[in-house]
């Protein structure tokens, strides 16, 4: 079985084959995914909702998402494993460096950043000092109280040509891979047009290279709500690893997500 590179997921998108991602946080979860096949587990902040209870993500510590990070890898094989770089863990250059270093040295192969252009040098000195990037645009969660509330994002000309804009700023700066949040359909197509690298879409409909959930939200145990966006699997398949295994094989079918899981 071979292991999932960032080579391999922008092969992926080369060749148009759809890219399955969920986010995982012990060694029992990830190596289920990682059996069935899935190609990126990512160790998320919305650890703060769906683990700790909080009502954001604004809580969570690098100390905690390092811990995630080690219980992941050691269950992950074949996966691609990223780590989530929390609130305030990069912001500054030098901040970032020092957190990263830890969630690298936890086990993770990319950490994933939160934001567009005030990040630049900050990806920039990442990727000069060997640590992969994934950015995330769109709905950013750690922004809850910026944007007032969990809202959908780019509906506006404005904030939609923004939203490309930045894509392309942050892959020039060097990410590898960017997850876009709650955006319009429409704009998801063109962000992932507009960009080489990857796009991850979660609410952003199905026309980016590839789909995440979050892994409460698939299986339909969140502890608050579930989103629009996301689909309860368990409910349909009955058991966990063929909730997990339906999942993937609907996002490589782009029977994943529906247009009743995204905007316009
Ligand atoms: O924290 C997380 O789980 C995420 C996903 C929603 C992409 O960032």
């Amino acid at each position: 079985m071979k292991k999932v590179t960032v080579a391999s997921l922008l092969k992926m998108k080369q060749e148009q084959q759809k890219i399955a991602a969920l986010t995982a946080y012990d060694a029992s979860f990830a190596k289920l995914f990682d059996d069935q096949g899935i190609d990126v587990i990512l160790i998320g902040d919305s650890l703060g909702m769906v683990l700790q209870g909080a009502d954001d993500t604004l809580s969570v510590s690098t100390q905690e998402i390092a811990y995630h990070t080690k219980c992941v890898r050691s269950g992950a094989n074949r996966a691609f494993v990223i780590a989530d770089m929390p609130f305030m863990s990069y912001s500054s250059p030098d901040v970032a460096y020092k957190n990263a270093a830890s969630l690298m040295k936890a086990g993770a192969s990319m950490v994933k950043l939160e934001g567009g252009e005030w990040l630049l040098d900050t990806i920039q000195g990442l990727v000069e000092r060997s640590v992969p990037v994934c950015g995330h645009l769109g709905l950013t969660p750690q922004s809850v109280h910026v944007l007032g509330g969990f809202k959908v994002q780019g509906r506006e000309s404005t904030q939609a040509e923004k939203l490309i804009n930045s894509a392309k700023a942050l892959e020039e700066a060097g990410i590898q891979l960017l997850v876009l949040e709650c955006v319009p359909t429409s704009l998801a197509a063109l962000v992932s047009a507009a960009v080489s690298i990857p796009v991850i879409g979660i609410g952003a409909g199905a026309q980016t290279d590839g789909q995440i959930l979050v892994m409460h939200d698939m299986l339909g145990i969140s502890a608050n709500y579930m989103p629009k966006f996301s689909k309860n699997y368990l409910l349909e398949c009955g058991n966990i690893p063929d909730a997990v295994s339906k999942y993937i094989s609907d996002v490589k079918a782009q029977e994943f997500p529906g247009a009743e899981h995204s905007f316009e």
